[in-house]
């Protein structure tokens, strides 16, 4: 008997042993990402420059925070097994880059895979975990986003439970970032692993369709929303489901920027941008530093909103919000313009999952325009006017 409960107690601490960090994504991170702007084009001084420009551009002060390098910044691994950074793109090596990073107020952001070579062929971390981890600590790495290419014969949830631990062990807060592409329904197991879990395959810089590539698609924004229904009872404070980083500012028109960020927000995703904030138009630094949209976004109450209806090519999508406030979302996914006329007290929006209730005909709201930044009257007017095509309207409510 004693001896059973010996084994217990052992068994018992083996699971307590590591854990996740906690706290450390309470609310939807954000930041910038390399890939989809630059791809495996990268190295220390477009990574400076990109700090400096978050800086400068305003991205900072609207609550970007991390910068995260992505594929094809490793080079091989030293004698003893360390990972190196590619020489010849990171002369200065890891640490004075990530230094640099911290000296603006950033933190860092770094990428792996669980496989033996990354989605761009450059080593991966398959049987280096503690290792890797051990150097991305002694770096000042405080986020990894962890791919899923050449995995073939692994358990996903195995897998990235290792890095956990690792991650655990190597003694540093570092957010951990699942990229396993929806495959193996992160949403189910994700949440005692990492702060956040990709849902979907990549994301295209396109409104709605998909792009092939020989063995895999990368999707428009539209059918990234539509992909995953029903995953929301699963994002939360700290762990978050992630639709992959975004597409403004690299290439769409201006309303369909504005309508992806504005779904983005609505989602309470991780807002991590993915243009070149370097050279970013005015209107695509509008749209990302939008603090009213990011604050839908970043509410404390991290509730992942919900499509409330659908008819056509019209769609109204709500978030509840702390003080039983209500963030609401018209959007056109149809690239005609179209008349909208939505009487408020007509509706209830009703969201079971986090138990909020708005009932138009019994309570009245004051509505903010948060594009527009102004205020437009209450819900006991319905809202008569026009969408534009691919585009949002996108409204907080307070009660009045
Ligand atoms: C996968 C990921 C992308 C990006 C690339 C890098 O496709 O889903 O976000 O990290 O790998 O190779």
């Amino acid at each position: 008997m004693k001896k059973l409960i010996f084994i217990a107690l052992l068994f018992l601490m083996a699971q307590t042993y590591a854990q996740k960090y906690e706290g450390l994504a309470l609310k939807p991170p954000m930041g910038w990402n390399s890939w989809n702007g630059f791809h495996c084009d990268v190295d220390e001084k477009l990574i400076r420059e990109v700090a400096e420009a978050m800086v400068v551009s305003g991205m900072k002060d609207a609550g970007y925070q991390y910068v995260v390098i992505d594929d094809c910044w490793q080079g091989e691994r030293d004698k003893d097994g360390f990972i190196q950074p590619d020489p010849e793109r990171f002369p200065s090596g890891m640490k004075a880059l990530v230094d640099y990073i911290h000296s603006k107020g950033l933190k860092f952001g770094i990428y792996s895979d669980a496989g033996w070579r990354t989605c761009g062929g450059r080593p991966g971390s398959r049987g280096y975990e503690y290792q890797d981890a051990l150097t991305y600590a002694r770096w000042g790495v405080d986020y990894l986003k962890y791919d899923w290419c050449n995995t073939e014969e692994l358990n996903a949830k195995g897998a990235y439970l290792t890095m956990r631990d690792a991650l655990y062990k190597a003694g540093r807060p570092i957010v951990f970032s699942l990229c396993e592409w929806g495959n193996n329904e992160p949403w189910l197991w994700g949440k005692e692993i990492g702060h956040l879990w990709r849902t979907t395959g990549d994301i295209a810089p396109i409104f709605d369709g998909e792009v092939g590539h020989g063995n895999w698609t990368s999707w428009g924004m539209l059918q990234i929303i539509d992909m995953r229904e029903g995953i929301r009872i699963y994002a939360g404070p700290d762990h978050w489901n992630d639709p992959d980083m975004m597409e403004v500012g690299n290439g769409m028109t201006v309303s369909e920027d504005r309508a992806h960020f504005s779904l983005w927000c609505m989602l309470a995703a991780p807002l991590i941008a993915g243009n070149d904030p370097r050279n970013m138009s005015q209107a695509t630094r509008e749209i990302l530093t939008n603090k009213e949209a990011i604050a839908v976004d970043q509410d404390e109450l991290g509730i992942q909103g919900f499509k409330y209806l659908r008819l056509d090519d019209l769609e109204v999508w709500a978030k509840p919000l702390k003080n039983n406030e209500l963030a609401v979302c018209f959007l056109n996914r149809s690239i005609a313009i179209r008349p909208l006329n939505f009487d408020w007290e007509k509706q209830i929006i009703e969201d079971s999952f986090s138990h909020h209730y708005y009932d138009f005909r019994q309570k009245e709201y004051k509505i903010r325009d948060l594009w527009f930044k102004k205020d437009l009257g209450t819900t006991k007017k319905p809202l008569n006017t026009e969408l534009g095509a691919h585009d949002v309207i996108l409204l907080r409510l307070s009660p009045k």
